[in-house]
């Protein structure tokens, strides 16, 4: 069983606007993460019991850090913001299920929309073959750089033009059509539903990190509930994007809840 222990911060700046950049000592939790999955972080604040959950944006075994980029939008968040480098916060990981990786896929299209970006950089570089990301904005792209210098092909949709294809990923997928074996999308539900509808239409398996709304973090609350349509039949099941997330097959969820 995981338990919440104590990590060090060995970095947290400002990266753009209101997201921030943390890499932390936590050696133990590095070892046993992968793509996909998130860690719990916690404030220690009486007032802010609940913890935030966060991606895992880069995973370095060998240094035993984690890398969170994390967008500041409420007190908890805030909170973190504050921290300074050599300072201690609890973290308990890694949560949840990653992505599914099959070696034999040799042409993936990431999506990432907003701060559903940075659990794509830890994919990617798990990735082999062509790899080709679509990056949604409202107007700042983030990490576009650390995708290109690992050899992904990036593609930019901002809400507002000002940055790549004005428009959505949706609308700069269909523009440029690539080729794939497998998606994977993390973002906005709205976007997350609209990609796996063009999924199904083109009949490419896409896999969904789904960011939604947390309590507890570890599956005692059932707070993050969300229905799956359970495999060759009508019916469907509540199940936990904390415990059985985040990652589900797009085809899977019942997007109209
Ligand atoms: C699996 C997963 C991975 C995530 N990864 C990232 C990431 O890499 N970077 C990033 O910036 N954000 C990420 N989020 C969203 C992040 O957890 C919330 O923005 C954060 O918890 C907000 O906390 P707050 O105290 O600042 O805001 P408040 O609104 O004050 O939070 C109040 C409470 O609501 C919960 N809550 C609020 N928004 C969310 C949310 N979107 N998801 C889950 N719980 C929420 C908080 O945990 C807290 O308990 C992720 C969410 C999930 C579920
Ligand atoms: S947040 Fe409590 S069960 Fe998932």
């Amino acid at each position: 069983m995981k338990k919440i222990e104590q990590a060090t911060i060995l970095k947290n700046e400002c990266y753009v606007n209101n997201i921030y950049d943390m890499v932390i000592f936590a050696p133990e939790v590095a070892n046993i993460a992968k793509s996909g999955q998130f860690i719990n972080v916690y404030t220690g604040k009486s007032d802010m019991i609940l913890p935030r959950p966060i991606s895992l944006c880069e995973i370095n075994k060998e240094e035993g850090t984690l890398r969170l980029l994390y967008q500041v939008v409420g007190k908890g968040t805030q909170y973190f913001s504050t921290l300074p480098k050599k300072s201690n916060i609890q973290i308990l990981g890694a949560l949840g299920n990653g992505f599914y990786i099959d070696e034999n896929h040799k042409n993936h299209i990431l999506i990432g929309g907003g701060i559903g970006v940075p659990p794509m950089l830890e994919l990617a570089k798990n990735l082999q073959g062509n790899i080709h990301i679509f990056i949604g904005a409202k107007s700042d792209p983030i990490l576009v750089k650390e995708f290109q210098e690992i050899g992904v092909t990036v593609t930019i949709a901002t809400d507002d033009g000002s940055c790549g294809i004005h428009g959505t990923v949706l609308d700069a997928i269909q523009k440029e059509q690539p080729l794939a074996d497998m998606i994977y999308a993390c973002g906005p539900k709205v976007m997350l539903k609209a990609v796996s509808e063009w999924a199904e239409q083109v009949q490419i398996p896409i896999q969904v990190s789904m960011e939604e709304r947390m309590a507890c973090g570890i599956g005692a609350c059932v707070g993050c509930a969300i229905k799956i349509k359970k495999k060759n039949t009508n019916d469907w099941e509540n199940l936990k994007v904390c415990k059985d997330g985040p990652v589900f097959w797009g085809n899977e969820v019942i997007w109209n809840e």
